[in-house]
């Protein structure tokens, strides 16, 4: 390999690869389709905000992106997105199943509503399982390509979100393993993501304060100190698991959480044997 294109390699890590990202529009999703358009991949953005994901598509240019409105409960939008990518790029190589929503955050069950709960189980599981059955459908024949969705902490524990919440992610993880095993034959990696609180319009509807009073209340909380999670963190992961430094890896969940899920409460009461 020369040296131009090693080091085009190594600092491009999606160079020619084709990425449709749903929920792009905003937070993670926007973050997301940025980093990968900065490492070469051509991008369709997918979601119901037109106005703020025909502003990203801007932000991108238009020869490294492509914006369109895609309602990820319905099935025709989303065979569209990825039929799209298909058309005007030739193929596709990465699909992101982000879009996501919150729902009302009623912590009794009691006072949740079933119209409310469906609707949070459409998006977040429905959107997801129609954009990996649609992401499938082309990338057998090709027997190549990578689905990355993005689950959540409550894809692992409890009391983390609403119970329609918790209960999608815990489904988008359900999707995300029984996907690996039906299509390892043909070289399709399938992954998704368990990141901590980052404040976007979906968390800021969990807890109605602003950014910074937000990530003072998730440090506060977090495990691991020092640091506060970005939305580039999360693009950040997503880059390697679409990447193919991760070509061994599949039917993983990769949380971006600092540990926080596998934090025992317990521990705080045990001394640490200190350094002299
Ligand atoms: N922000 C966090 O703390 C956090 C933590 C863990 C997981 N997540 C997950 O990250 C993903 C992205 O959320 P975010 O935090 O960036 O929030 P966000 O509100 O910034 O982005 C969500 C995007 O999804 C789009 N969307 C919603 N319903 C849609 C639909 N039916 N069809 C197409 N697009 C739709 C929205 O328009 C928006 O652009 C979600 O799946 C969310 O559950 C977020």
């Amino acid at each position: 390999m020369a040296a131009g294109s090693f080091l085009s390699a190594i600092t491009r890590r999606l160079e020619g690869k084709v990425a449709v990202i749903t929920g792009g529009a905003s937070g993670i999703g926007k973050c997301t389709a940025k980093l990968f358009a900065e490492h070469g991949a051509k991008v369709v953005i997918a979601d119901v905000q037109d106005e703020l994901g025909h502003s990203v598509h801007d932000e991108i240019g238009q020869s490294n992106c492509t914006y369109v409105h895609c309602d990820v409960t319905n099935e025709d939008h989303i065979r569209n997105a990825v039929d799209k990518a298909v058309e005007i790029y030739g193929k596709l190589d990465i699909m992101f199943n982000n879009a996501g929503v919150g729902g009302p955050q009623k912590a009794r069950i009691v006072d949740n509503d079933k119209v409310d709960f469906e609707r949070v189980l459409s998006v977040n599981v429905t959107g997801v399982f129609l954009g990996m059955k649609h992401a499938a459908r082309v990338m057998i024949p090709a027997q190549r390509g990578t689905i990355i969705s993005t689950a959540s902490t409550s894809s692992i524990i409890g009391g983390a979100g609403s119970h329609a919440y918790c209960c999608s992610k815990h489904a988008v993880l359900g999707l995300t393993r029984n996907l690996a095993i039906e299509l390892g034959q043909f070289g399709i990696r399938v992954n998704c993501l368990s990141p901590y609180g980052i404040p976007t319009p979906l968390s800021k509807e969990f807890v109605k304060v602003d950014d910074e009073q937000f990530e003072m209340a998730m440090n506060m909380t977090a495990n691991l100190k020092g640091v506060t999670i970005k939305a580039d963190d999360v693009a950040k992961a997503s880059l390697y698991l679409a990447s193919d430094d991760a070509k061994y890896i599949s039917g993983h969940n990769l949380a971006i959480d600092g540990g926080f899920t596998v934090h025992n409460g317990l521990l705080k009461f045990f001394q640490y044997p200190q350094d002299s």
